[in-house]
């Protein structure tokens, strides 16, 4: 059992009351473990600017796959990054558009670079990267019990 600290803090009542609403709907618990989760998220996101060493990312795209040549500059891209996209999911979400997930993982700027540069490809309709962490980092807090 990892080593846990009993800590106090005051809030707004209001700020309490939609905070336990919203994590029931969530399916916490606890709020203890609510807040876990915004504290490791916050430390994962901050790490994830600070830190120059390995980082995972997954970026999602959604775009129409009739755009010209769309789909083939994604690919191009990817495969000039391959030692960055460690996994890709492709799903037909319906006539025209896909949707891509890419997981990546590398260097800190080179995950940004491509994350980037594949959000901001012409057609491309919506997407998102999104920093997680890589074992280093979790297995340095306690893990979910
Ligand atoms: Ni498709």
């Amino acid at each position: 059992m990892p080593d846990l600290t009993r800590i106090s803090i005051s809030l707004e009542t209001a700020l309490l009351e939609v905070f336990d609403r919203r994590n029931g709907s969530k399916g916490y618990a606890t709020r203890s473990e609510a807040i876990r989760d915004l504290i490791r998220d916050r430390l994962i996101k901050e790490q994830a600017e600070q830190s120059p060493g390995e980082q995972v990312a997954v970026v999602t795209l959604v775009y129409d796959h009739h755009a010209r040549e769309l789909a083939a500059r994604l690919i191009d891209k990817q495969h000039h990054h391959h030692d960055l996209v460690i996994a890709s999911l492709h799903v037909h979400l319906g006539e025209r558009h896909c949707l891509e997930v890419s997981v990546l993982r590398g260097p800190l700027k080179q995950v940004r670079h491509l994350g980037d540069e594949l959000l901001a490809t012409k057609g491309v309709l919506h997407g998102e990267l999104t920093f997680t962490s890589g074992e280093k980092v979790l297995s340095g807090w306690s893990a979910k019990r």
